[in-house]
């Protein structure tokens, strides 16, 4: 994994002209110029923590589309998928993200404090007031927002 802070700021200035197609197969590592919401989609059994571009994705959206959210782990009757922190997941085709945080206990513990692409610092987050910006899905389903990061 290249680590130069160099190369990532000069990565940026290409993000504009890179092809959609490229961007569609899933290992365009440049780093995402949109910014990013965590969010947690809780269930009756369980929990899934769902990144999404809120420049390019509603809440609604992402209540009802599998696609348009990328789930980071999800966690059923207490066993989690995988770790939460430093885990790599792809986001609208950009991969090698990951996020920064202080323990890899549930999101809101874990006190997500970045986001890293090819484990370079690409955005900062911001805790959000748990409540406040949430939404219900239906069928015993909602989501709630928990961290903007750009
Ligand atoms: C993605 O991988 C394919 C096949 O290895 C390659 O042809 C393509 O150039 C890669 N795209 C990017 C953006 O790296
Ligand atoms: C989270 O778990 C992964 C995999 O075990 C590990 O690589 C990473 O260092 C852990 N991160 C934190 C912040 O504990």
């Amino acid at each position: 994994m290249y680590k130069s802070g160099i190369f990532v700021a000069v990565a940026v200035a290409a993000v504009a002209s890179a092809s959609p197609l490229a961007a569609r197969q899933g290992n365009d590592t440049t780093v995402p110029a949109f910014p990013i919401t965590l969010g947690q989609l809780g269930y009756t059994h369980g929990h899934e923590i769902v990144a999404w571009a809120p420049t390019k994705t509603t809440m609604n959206d992402v209540c009802g589309n599998q696609a348009s959210r990328t789930v980071i782990q999800t966690l059923n009757s207490g066993f989690p998928s995988n770790p939460l922190c430093d885990f790599s997941f792809t986001l609208e085709g950009k991969s090698s993200m990951s996020l920064m945080c202080t323990s890899n206990s549930t999101a809101t513990e874990a006190q997500v404090t970045a986001i890293a692409t090819n484990g370079e610092k690409s955005h900062t987050c911001v805790g959000l007031p748990i409540n406040e910006l949430s939404a219900s899905c239906g069928a015993g389903s909602s989501l709630w927002q928990a961290y903007a990061c750009q």
